[in-house]
């Protein structure tokens, strides 16, 4: 396996949130003193002993330089990687992590933030509401889970409700009187430039997307845990390395990442699904076959950047800046 620079922290505290959430808090380990320092909305992979590989996204204060903070919530069709976090990972030990990446940064300068969070979404959302408290910046939040007792942090975002004024709203559809989210509704009621994030589970990303298409691109904000569409494997083109000369034939049924680890190369990945950004290349010619989440619509009709872990190409040829 071919990854980014990483670094070792120790898990200094696992907390209970909430019906199946725990949060991890992860500590530097001596030398170093300090962790790389993050934005809101990052998040960080982590690369579990079992050999799974994982990306969490971080909740506490980007203020903060002695830890990391990541929720996660246990899957029910855990392939290893939330069970091996809830069942097998103590305080105390070490974790090889990656360096925080942010594919949800937050605009500082909005005039009202609107956060919608679905479940295990408030984790990024946890961060950002933090730093726009910090701030002193308008915000306001729409956090839907199942029940109460299946939320994280709904007790601390009640305490700062009540402290800052901000609008939150909580609906827990599998209790008595609850219901879902109107998201067409929250979407409807935003003020002019205000810019709204969501992250959560695909219906609600969905909806989301459906109601907030009329709205300028540039004031809406999405973070996927996973991927929306399966990968280019069509093949049946040729990928040039530009810096190297080389070239490799794509067969069908294999993706572009798959395809140089078969020539020997290994090109930093982590994700493999188009959600993390790793695997980003330039390109220098021919024409992608965008399949991740991570590009916006705009950047895809440029041509310039791929994921090479899902995208293939339209062409006959593409030329990567490898
Ligand atoms: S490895 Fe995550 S986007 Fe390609």
């Amino acid at each position: 396996m071919s990854i980014t620079d990483t670094l070792q922290v120790r898990v200094k505290s696992i907390t209970w949130e909430a019906d199946g959430i725990l949060s991890f808090e992860l500590c530097p380990m001596p030398p170093r003193k300090e962790l790389p320092a993050f934005t809101a909305g990052a998040h960080v992979d982590v690369h579990l002993p079992n050999g799974v590989l994982r990306s969490y996204s971080l909740l506490n204060s980007q203020d903060e330089r002695q830890r990391y903070v990541i929720g996660v919530n246990k899957d029910a069709q855990s392939r290893g990687g939330s069970r091996y976090m809830h069942e097998t990972l103590r305080a105390g030990d070490t974790l090889t992590i990656g360096l925080p990446r942010n594919n949800f940064p937050l605009d500082e300068a909005a005039p009202l933030s609107v956060f919608i969070a679905g479940g295990i979404g408030i984790t990024p959302l946890r961060s950002m509401i933090r730093r726009m408290q910090a701030l002193g910046k308008p915000w306001r939040l729409h956090y839907a889970a199942r029940t109460r007792q299946g939320a994280a942090f709904v007790d601390a975002l009640q305490v700062l409700r009540d402290e800052s004024g901000a609008e939150v709203q909580f609906s827990f559809d599998r209790e008595p009187g609850g219901r879902m989210l109107d998201i067409p509704g929250i979407v409807t009621a935003l003020p002019p430039g205000a810019h709204v994030y969501c992250c959560g589970p695909l219906p609600m990303l969905d909806a989301f997307e459906a109601a907030t298409k009329t709205l300028p691109p540039p004031q809406v904000h999405v973070e996927y845990f996973a991927a929306r569409e399966s990968a280019a494997t069509d093949g049946g083109f040729t990928v040039e390395l530009a810096k190297t000369g080389r070239s490799v034939f794509v067969e069908p049924g294999h993706t572009i990442l798959d395809c140089l680890e078969g020539i020997g190369i290994e090109p930093p990945y982590s994700c493999r699904e188009g959600i993390c950004g790793t695997c980003e290349v330039r390109v220098l010619g021919g024409t992608p076959d965008h399949r991740d989440l991570v590009l916006s619509a705009a950047e895809k009709a440029e041509n310039t950047r791929m994921m090479i872990c899902c995208s293939g190409a339209k062409s006959s040829k593409l030329v990567l800046d490898l």
